[in-house]
C-alpha cells in the first residue's frame, strides 16, 4: 500500500464479483480524489478481526457487504437511525478517536435511483414492496421517508412481513402474496431473492396500477425475472438495481470523503462492463 491513510476497502464473502471497486475508483478519478479502493475477501467467522486489521493498518473506510452487513452493525460504536433500524450497516468508518461509526446507504441508494436519476415519484404514491429480508428492511426507513402514501409489504413467510411491518408502523402493513388479487400499485419494489435463482414470487395480472413502476434491487447483465414481468405488465419503466448500486456507493463516498461524485457517468460504464460479453 503506498499510503495507508486513503485505503478504502469492501469486505465481503463472495467478494470477486463486487463492482465497488470499480465504482469507487471511477468516483476517485472524476473528483481527484487520491485514494485506493481494494476488496477484502473475509472468511466467516473472522469479519471483527478483519475489521480490526484495517483499522490498525491505517485504513479509512469500508463498504460491507453480504454476509457481514449485521455484524457490521454490531460492531459499530455509532451508527445514524437508519441504519439502526436497518438493523445492518454497509458503511463504516472511523473518527479520530477511532470510534467506527456506521450507516446503511442502501435505502438512500434506492431512493434516489428512483427520483433523481429516473424522474419518479415515492410522495404520495401506493408502493409494494416484495420481500421481508435484510435488504428490504435496510431500505424501509429512507423509503419512508420519502412519504408514500400507502406501503405494502408481501412475504411468502407473512410473519416476516408484520414483524417489519409493526417495526417501520406507519403506514406499512404486511400480507401473503395471496392476498395481492385484486389491487395495484404506483410502485413495486421487488426486495426477494428469488430472481438469483431465475425465479419470481407469485403475483397476480394487473397488479401495476396505470402508469405504474417496477424496480427489482437485484441487477444482472441481461433483464431480470421482475423486470421482465413488469415489462409484460405494462408498467411504464421497469428498472433494474444497478443504479441503487452506483447511487449507493455514491453517497458512502460522500460520506467519507465529503465530496459528491456525478454517478451518471459510472452508472453507463458499470452497465457497459456487466454486458460485455
Ligand atoms: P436478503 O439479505 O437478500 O434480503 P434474506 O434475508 O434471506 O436475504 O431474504 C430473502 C427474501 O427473499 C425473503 O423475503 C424470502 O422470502 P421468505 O422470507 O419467505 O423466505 C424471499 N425469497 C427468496 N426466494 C424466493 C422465492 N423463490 N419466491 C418468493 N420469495 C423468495
Amino acid at each position: 500500500m503506498n499510503n495507508p491513510q486513503t485505503h478504502y476497502a469492501v469486505m465481503g464473502n463472495p467478494i470477486a464479483h463486487s463492482k465497488s471497486p470499480l465504482i469507487h475508483t471511477a468516483f476517485a478519478q472524476q473528483t481527484g480524489q487520491a485514494m485506493q479502493y481494494t476488496a477484502i475477501l473475509v472468511a466467516e467467522g473472522e469479519f471483527v478481526q478483519a475489521v480490526e486489521r484495517f483499522q490498525a493498518s491505517g485504513g479509512k473506510g469500508l463498504n460491507i457487504t453480504v454476509p457481514f452487513k449485521q455484524a457490521a452493525w454490531a460492531l459499530a460504536d455509532q451508527r445514524s437511525q437508519s441504519a439502526e433500524r436497518a438493523g445492518a450497516v454497509n458503511t463504516l468508518w472511523f473518527d479520530e478517536q477511532g470510534r467506527r461509526i456506521g450507516e446503511n446507504t442502501d435505502g438512500i441508494g434506492l431512493v434516489r435511483d428512483i427520483i433523481q436519476n429516473h424522474g419518479g415519484q415515492i410522495e404520495g404514491q401506493r408502493i409494494l414492496i416484495l420481500g421481508a429480508g435484510g435488504a428490504v428492511r435496510g431500505v424501509l426507513e429512507p423509503l419512508l421517508q420519502a412519504t408514500p402514501a400507502q406501503c405494502v409489504i408481501a412475504n411468502r413467510t407473512v410473519s416476516k412481513a408484520e414483524t417489519l411491518a409493526e417495526l417501520f408502523a406507519a403506514n406499512v402493513t404486511a400480507c401473503p402474496y395471496d392476498a395481492l388479487q385484486g389491487q395495484s400499485y404506483d410502485l413495486i419494489i421487488n426486495g426477494t431473492s428469488a430472481s438469483l435463482q431465475g425465479e419470481l414470487p407469485p403475483l397476480p395480472d394487473g397488479l401495476v396500477a396505470e402508469g405504474g413502476w417496477c424496480y427489482d434491487m437485484m441487477y444482472a447483465s441481461t433483464a431480470t425475472p421482475f423486470v421482465q414481468w413488469g415489462q409484460k405488465q405494462g408498467a411504464v419503466l421497469a428498472l433494474d438495481g444497478l443504479g441503487m448500486l452506483v447511487e449507493q456507493a455514491a453517497e458512502s463516498f460522500y460520506l467519507w470523503r465529503g465530496v459528491k461524485p456525478d454517478t451518471a457517468p459510472v452508472i453507463q460504464t458499470v452497465r457497459e462492463q456487466l454486458v460485455k460479453p
